[in-house]
């Protein structure tokens, strides 16, 4: 048989898949969601559940996604669909692929809205404004930016118009190149951050929280509240743990499964989903362990919701040295990082709309990136105008947030570990993964048992079974 390739095209080479991927991964997820979800969910024990998933099941699942992107050489829906056909089962495995694409576009939606206060930060930074403003001010500098939809508009408007240039183009054209540079930079620049918070005297306090387990925490959800802290018991602290692992690594829905599929064959899958997912990893710790001290040296709240860094960081930029520089390029490789991913998340449905639809890639993304804007609104209403409407006590952006990463993408993975695990043949994934005896053999077991078990006990933990 000859060898079947996308017709969409084909990475150059085993690392320009790694820095697509790793530009994938690495994004919003790990220096702003990060942060702000371990500050909500008491520290320490929630990131050692997130590491425990990323391992187990994380990584797992990655190397499932990757191999049945690359084996059936198509848009994730067309796939899923191939391959169940070629495996002698139902082809409705495609449903797998519709949720993967729904939820990229949901995600989206949010994800272009959050990059977009990003983008105005730059030119915030630019301009000085956080010179000598101290936590009170930054904190008024970005409940007022928040408070205004237009501005949120215009900046959402800006980065999906971005996006959507680049997913015309193609995603190999200018990715390849604009990540390699960018990824290292970005690095460098949390070690400079990290290097400032060593100097606010809170740096142990940051570690502390961060990395000393406290598994009563995990058990309770504590919000602020006018000031107050008020905890209740509740078993989404792992469950959001877990969603993070699934965002954090692009997985669940099929984007490091369209990138699979441009993967050229021959390249190892298991040390490429090492490396994305060590970075990936690397660039959270980091990120967390810049901010916390910056938290407990000025007495702001760990819990302080989605704003997080945008309350912390400008308060680091104002009173460093050459903070004005620090701060431009740390907010211009953010949006960067949020770019790369921002790409993959429509990537799915796009490669769709050409295989099925014949339509050209611009058209695709046009039509595409149009719906995910209006779709933008829900999240840009729900830090103003619309912060009061609630549907099951959560806001709009909170609501996307939690269906997509803590429901959709879990079960999104449980899906694909079931597959990989459980219809394809042994001789397939063997073929496919092309790895030692004894790698296969655990990557097998882990598959098959433990990260669907994993995921089945954490949804179980979350609606209150035990
Ligand atoms: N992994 C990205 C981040 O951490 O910011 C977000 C993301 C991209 C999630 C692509 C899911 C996805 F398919």
């Amino acid at each position: 048989m000859s060898e079947r390739t996308s017709i969409h095209g084909q990475w150059s080479s085993r690392l320009a898949f790694i820095l697509a991927a790793t530009g994938s991964a690495v994004g919003l997820g790990n220096i702003w969601k990060f942060p702000y979800i371990t500050g909500e969910n008491g520290g320490g024990a929630f990131v050692l559940v997130y590491l425990l998933c990323v391992c187990l099941v994380g990584i797992p699942v990655m190397m499932a996604e990757i191999m049945l992107g690359r084996r059936g050489r198509q848009s994730p829906i067309n796939a899923m669909e191939w391959l169940a056909r070629s495996e002698g089962v139902s082809p409705h495995w495609r449903l797998l692929g519709w949720s993967g694409v729904v939820a990229g576009f949901l995600i989206l939606s949010y994800y272009s809205v959050i990059a977009g206060w990003a983008l105005a930060y730059v030119f915030r930074a630019v301009g000085g404004a956080f010179e000598g403003l101290g936590p009170e001010g930054v904190k008024a500098l970005f409940d007022r930016f928040v408070g205004d939809p237009e501005a949120l508009l215009a900046w959402h408007t800006i980065f999906m118009v971005l996006t959507m240039i680049v997913v015309a183009r193609g995603v190999r054209s200018g990715l390849e190149r604009a990540v390699t540079l960018l990824m290292p930079a970005l690095f460098v620049l949390l070690l400079i951050l990290v290097g400032y918070a060593l100097s606010t005297g809170a740096f142990g306090q940051g570690l502390d929280f961060l990395f000393k387990p406290d598994f009563g925490k995990l058990l309770f959800h504590c919000e602020v509240v006018n000031g107050r802290e008020h905890c209740e018991f509740s078993g989404s602290p792992v469950l959001i743990a877990m969603g993070h692992a699934f965002f954090t690594l692009s997985l669940g829905m099929g984007a490091i499964m369209v990138y699979g599929s441009y993967m050229p064959k021959g390249v190892s899958i298991a040390r490429s989903s090492f490396v994305i997912a060590i970075a990936d990893t690397l660039v959270a710790l980091l990120a967390g362990m810049a901010i916390f001290p910056i938290v407990f040296a000025n007495g702001l709240e760990p819990g302080a919701g989605p704003g997080l860094i945008f309350q912390t960081l400008p308060v680091a930029f104002g009173a460093m040295p050459g903070g004005r520089l620090f701060g431009t390029l740390f907010f211009v490789l953010l949006v960067f990082a949020a770019w790369s991913s921002a790409i993959s998340l429509v990537e799915p449905a796009v490669a769709w709309l050409v295989e099925n639809r014949g339509m050209s890639r611009v058209r695709a993304s046009v039509w595409t990136g149009f719906w995910v804007w209006l779709c933008g609104l829900v999240t840009i209403f729900s830090f103003n105008i619309g912060r009061d409407w609630r549907l099951w006590g959560k806001t709009g952006f909170d609501l996307l947030d939690y269906l997509t990463a803590n429901i959709m993408l879990p079960l999104g993975g449980l899906c694909i570990a079931l597959f990989a695990g459980w219809v394809m043949r042994r001789a397939s994934s063997e073929d496919e993964l092309a790895m030692g005896r004894l790698g296969f053999g655990l990557w097998w077991g882990v598959i098959r048992y433990v990260s669907p078990l994993l995921v089945l006990v954490v949804f179980m933990h979350a609606i209150g079974v035990f």
